[in-house]
């Protein structure tokens, strides 16, 4: 199929020292990855609690890389302007949040963030493309979200054909970006689907980063 793509790494700080997250994020940047990812966690969207407003804050000291914030969380809406405020570039909101879609993905782009939407595993990939438009990205899960380190769920690839597709057919410049159990055997698959943002984390703290981060970047080759 030749890919022409260029392929982004998205490093997600999830599997970084929460005890240090700065030199977590200074590894993702000097490994050469082209943006962070950041994973906000409510504890009722998913069974997790991670990070807010105020770390994204204090991390944006510490990079100029782009700041890709993936928001797990319900409500997403109340929060848009802060995390804009804290640095966000790319903020990812859920179509499965409960928030008023279309509207939300309006008020990031009115913040000035790109806005971006996400589908967990379960959810068909169809309920993304009412938004296409006006999207920057949109995140197809490739996990269940909630938790680094899982498997890679290999159904979620189809979605990624059909929306590339779709984008394809429109003539979008849309981003389409997969998270969840992204290593060696992972990547290619899913840029060969389709996608062109990738993120990692428990593969790329792992290990060498910086191999990494080229190992997948390769992916697109
Ligand atoms: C999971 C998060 C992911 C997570 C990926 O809910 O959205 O960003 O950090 O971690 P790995 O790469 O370990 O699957
Ligand atoms: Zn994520």
């Amino acid at each position: 199929m030749g890919n022409k793509r260029p392929v982004y790494v998205s490093g997600s700080i999830l599997s970084g020292d929460f005890a240090a997250l700065g030199s977590s994020v200074r590894r993702l940047d000097e490994a050469g990855a082209d943006m962070i990812h950041i994973d906000v966690m409510d504890g009722v969207f998913v069974d997790n609690i991670t990070i807010g407003i105020p770390v994204v804050a204090a991390l944006r000291k510490e990079t100029e890389k782009t700041f890709d914030v993936h928001l797990m969380t319900v409500g997403p809406d109340r929060y848009v302007s802060r995390f804009r405020d804290a640095g966000a570039d790319i903020i990812t909101i859920h179509f499965e949040s409960g928030c008023d879609v279309s509207k939300t993905v309006d008020l990031i782009a009115a913040s000035g963030a790109k806005p971006s939407l996400s589908v967990r595993p379960g959810t068909p990939v169809e309920e993304l493309f009412p938004y296409l438009d006006r999207l920057y990205m949109a995140l197809i899960m490739t996990v269940e979200p909630g938790f680094g380190g899982q498997a890679f769920i290999p159904e979620t690839l189809e979605k990624v054909r059909l929306l590339r597709e779709e984008a394809d057919r429109r003539g979008l410049d849309l981003k389409i970006e997969v998270d969840g159990g992204i290593n060696d055997t992972t990547a290619q698959p899913a840029v060969d689907a389709g996608a062109d943002v990738i993120v990692s984390g428990s593969w790329l703290f792992g290990g060498d980063t910086a191999r990494r981060v080229a190992t997948i970047k390769g992916a697109a080759l």
